[in-house]
């Protein structure tokens, strides 16, 4: 695993759009699973103005915050639908929810993700996996670390707007996919990035646990 540095934000994004456009040219079938942040909007924005076909297939979304309706505007249902899903559909598009979380993992087993987008958090945490979480942790509840809280607080128009608990896919989910794609977008993600890449591989940095993963793609830009 290396980071691959890209000249530009569109550029980086590019890639990884092309990535998914060859995936999807030989295997319309492929299952994607998706991220939120601010990172891959500039992947969804190439996306949605691709001739990319997702309508054969399922999307399984990496998290979502407990407590917010799906209407809500920092929803991650909403960010979605907003970014990706009102210019492509997909056959069907999954969220991990209260209901649905403790069979969520099973899901994934029975239809496997083909590539998997990935943010990263200025903690090291990858969807929701905050600091601490185990290798194996499969979709669950979490208690939002204050960094969290406050680098998502961007978002919302107070601090204590932002929910204290959401539901994550596991580390041990999101390693199975078959291809991984992790962005990173500036400065201030440039250390963590490389704890995680270069790093002792344990779960005081959850991205670490990537580099026993043997399909995951790094890029960066500033
Ligand atoms: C949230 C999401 C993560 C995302 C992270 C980084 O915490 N749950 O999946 O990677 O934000 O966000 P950004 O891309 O805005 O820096």
């Amino acid at each position: 695993m290396e980071i691959i540095k890209c000249n530009s934000y569109e550029e980086m994004s590019k890639k990884v759009g092309v990535g998914i456009e060859n995936q999807f040219e030989k295997n319309p079938f492929s299952v994607l699973g998706l991220a939120t942040g601010s990172t891959p909007i500039g992947l969804y924005q190439y996306l949605s103005n691709s001739k990319v076909d997702f309508s054969k297939t399922f999307s399984f979304n990496l998290d979502e915050y407990m407590d917010l309706p799906f209407n809500h505007p920092q929803s991650y249902e909403y960010f979605m639908e907003e970014n990706l899903f009102a210019y492509k559909q997909f056959r069907k598009s999954y969220f991990p929810s209260e209901k649905n979380y403790r069979n969520y993992d099973v899901m994934i087993q029975r239809f496997p993700i083909d590539i998997q987008i990935l943010g990263i958090g200025t903690n090291g945490h990858i969807a929701f996996n905050e600091p601490g979480t185990s290798k194996d942790s499969l979709t669950h509840v979490v208690d939002l670390t204050e960094n969290t809280i406050k680098d998502n607080s961007r978002f919302f128009d107070s601090i204590e707007d932002v929910p204290k608990q959401a539901i994550t896919m596991g580390i041990k989910s999101i390693m199975r996919a078959k291809k991984i794609y992790l962005l990173a977008n500036g400065k201030h993600k440039k250390d963590i990035l490389e704890k995680s890449v270069y790093g002792e591989i344990n779960s005081d940095v959850p991205a670490s646990f990537l580099q026993e993963h043997k399909n995951t793609e790094v890029l960066y830009c500033e």
